[in-house]
């Protein structure tokens, strides 16, 4: 049996409830629906679900200011972590971020996150800065950037 193929796409708000569901097994404050329907409408915004046998396993969402954009959105659902499909993801989301004009895209993970360090480091983004307590006490943020 040939493995189901990983589809790429826009989200929709139709998508919502399986975003919060991914949000909600793995990010300590959550993004509410009216955050997740906004990052799908507003036209500043970008949110890419990838879908293995009708199922969004991952999502990440982006946020465009001129021709620079934030990722503020990462996420594999837990049961299909380690298979690529962030990779797989992440690599369409800066593929049209390109095409779209952007210049150079910045991110921000939690310093003690080695997976998505990891995976960041892996697609290229370079850290130049940390900031002491975004997250809370004791909790900083390396800060990212990759030019397109
Ligand atoms: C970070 C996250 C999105 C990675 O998703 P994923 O689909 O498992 O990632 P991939 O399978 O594409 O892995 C790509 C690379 O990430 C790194 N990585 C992934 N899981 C890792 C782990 N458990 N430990 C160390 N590195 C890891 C590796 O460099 C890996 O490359 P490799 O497979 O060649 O070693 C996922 O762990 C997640 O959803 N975490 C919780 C939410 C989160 O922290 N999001 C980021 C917020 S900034």
């Amino acid at each position: 049996m040939t493995e189901p193929e990983l589809h790429i796409r826009p989200a929709d708000i139709s998508d919502i409830k399986a975003i919060m569901a991914l949000e909600e097994g793995s990010i300590a404050h959550p993004w509410t629906s009216e955050e997740i329907g906004t990052l799908i409408t507003d036209p500043r915004k970008k949110c890419l679900v990838a879908v293995l046998d009708g199922k969004v396993v991952c999502y990440a969402g982006s946020e465009t200011v001129l021709d620079e954009c934030n990722i503020g959105n990462l996420v594999t659902d837990k049961e299909y972590r380690g298979r690529g499909f962030a990779s797989v993801l992440m690599n369409a989301l800066l593929e049209d971020l390109k095409d779209s004009g952007i210049k150079k895209v910045f991110l921000e993970v939690e310093h003690d996150n080695l997976p998505a360090l990891s995976l960041y480091e892996k697609l290229g983004f370079a850290r130049y800065g940390q900031r002491r307590g975004y997250y809370g006490a004791g909790r900083d943020a390396v800060l990212m950037r990759k030019e397109l």
